[in-house]
């Protein structure tokens, strides 16, 4: 039976950057991670960085490759009604957002932490996790058909909304209000997100709220863009053949300049929200998706995982410094401020510019009543502009 101190499920954001923080303070741990670097470095997610986000990386030797390779902006545009408006966010808050790809992110930190011999198992399946309630946390698992174990003094269980940490907590109690428990909520429609072989027709996002519904066009680099369609929940790909995907972007969008190209990648991913509250069970920690969940119309995943580990870096560095368990016992209540405010936003954002398949045109109506305010409003845009670059001390 092996031994770490802390043992990490998930090679996602949240856990690399567990394990890159926690090595920066002396601290030994090992990721598992149940998929091949491979899969994990292709798998295209999230794209929007804030600045808390990029202070995190530059400042801790992982952010030479996105300085140089990620898109600075300094706002969006809100396309409706055959209208366009930025909200200048460099001018309302100061500040701006970082366009670098997750799995980039993923890549930089499987590179630094392999240089620094950090200890990252792929294709390596935790099964269970246990002793978490008896200060004797073991992580069983497996690898190359065999099983076996590995004791630790600490679980961060990083490893998404439907990895093994979840199950080891207390069965949820849903919305039981002070007790906490797990809140969720799911939306009537999904993202067709798609990464076509074709130069951005904008130099900023642009959000489109259309009646026939949401569209968004970001991107990864001069020559690649990333491009949604909110589509039905029961939608699967086959109704989306490529002609039909460029069409209706292009229309929706109000964006003739966008050139069909090849599409590299594309998949459908429903829209959700989910917080599990607390975060921490005994010597359990959950942090990024396998704590909470946005939906991506607010660009808050990747942001919050990075947060929620910064926040327990710090904490059990405390504790291994001094055997202070205050900063761990206060881990949830320290993330969870910021995971409500980035759930409020991601729905608000969420309703603002999708179509909502029950609604009927007086909805419609308000809902470009409301696009029209924040559009008109310096309050009502700062409103949007202060949550989209995040707050620092949330
Ligand atoms: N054993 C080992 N690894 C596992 C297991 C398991 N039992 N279950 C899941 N994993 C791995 C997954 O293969 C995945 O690589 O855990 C990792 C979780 O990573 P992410 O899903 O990227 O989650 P997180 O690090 O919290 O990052 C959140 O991801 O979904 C996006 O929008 C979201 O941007 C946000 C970000
Ligand atoms: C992305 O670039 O993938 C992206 C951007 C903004 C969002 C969601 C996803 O709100």
């Amino acid at each position: 039976m092996g031994a770490t101190r802390v043992g990490i499920i998930g090679a996602g954001p949240a856990g690399l950057m567990l394990s890159h923080l926690l090595h920066r303070q002396g601290i030994a741990s090992v990721v598992f991670e149940r998929r091949s670097r491979d899969y994990v470095e292709s798998r295209v997610r999230a794209g929007v960085l804030e600045q808390g986000s990029t202070d995190l990386l530059a400042s801790t030797g992982v952010g030479e490759r996105m300085i140089r390779e990620g898109l600075a902006h300094d706002g969006i545009k809100l396309r409706f009604a055959g209208e366009e408006h930025r909200i200048d966010f460099r001018r309302l808050t100061g500040k701006g957002i970082t366009v670098y790809g997750q799995q980039e992110v993923v890549k930089d930190l499987i590179t630094q932490r392999l240089a620094d011999g950090g200890e990252i198992w792929f294709e390596t399946e935790a099964t269970a996790v246990e002793g978490i309630e008896d200060d004797d946390p073991r992580i069983a698992y497996r690898r190359n058909g065999e099983d076996a174990t590995l004791t630790c003094e600490f679980v961060a269980g990083c490893d998404g909304s439907h990895g093994v940490s979840r199950t080891s907590f207390p069965p949820p109690r849903a919305g039981e209000g002070q007790g906490g428990g797990v809140y969720e909520r799911s939306y009537p429609f999904s993202w067709l997100g798609i990464l076509g072989k074709t130069p951005p027709s904008s130099d900023e996002l642009i959000y489109a709220y259309h009646d026939r519904g949401f569209a968004l066009h970001s991107m990864r680099s001069p020559e690649i863009s990333r491009l949604y369609l909110q589509v039905d929940a029961d939608d699967t790909m086959d109704a989306w053949p490529e002609p039909r995907i460029w069409d209706e972007l292009r229309l929706r969008l109000a964006e003739r300049e966008l050139q069909p190209g090849e599409i590299i990648e594309a998949g459908i991913t429903p829209m959700r929200s989910m917080v599990t509250e607390p975060m921490q069970h005994g010597r359990l920690f959950l942090a990024g998706d396998a704590a909470h969940i946005v939906p991506a119309t607010g660009a808050k995943g990747m942001n919050l995982a990075l947060a929620d580990v910064k926040v327990l870096a710090e904490a059990l560095a405390a504790w291994y410094r001094s055997k202070s368990r205050d900063l761990l016992d206060r881990y949830s209540e320290l993330c969870l401020r910021r995971v409500w405010r980035a759930e409020h936003f991601s729905a608000w954002m969420t309703a603002l510019l999708h179509r909502d398949p029950a609604g009927d045109p007086f909805d419609h109506k308000l809902r470009l009543s409301y696009l029209r305010y924040i559009v008109t409003s310096e309050a009502a845009a700062t409103t949007l502009a202060e949550n989209y670059v995040g707050f620092e001390n949330a």
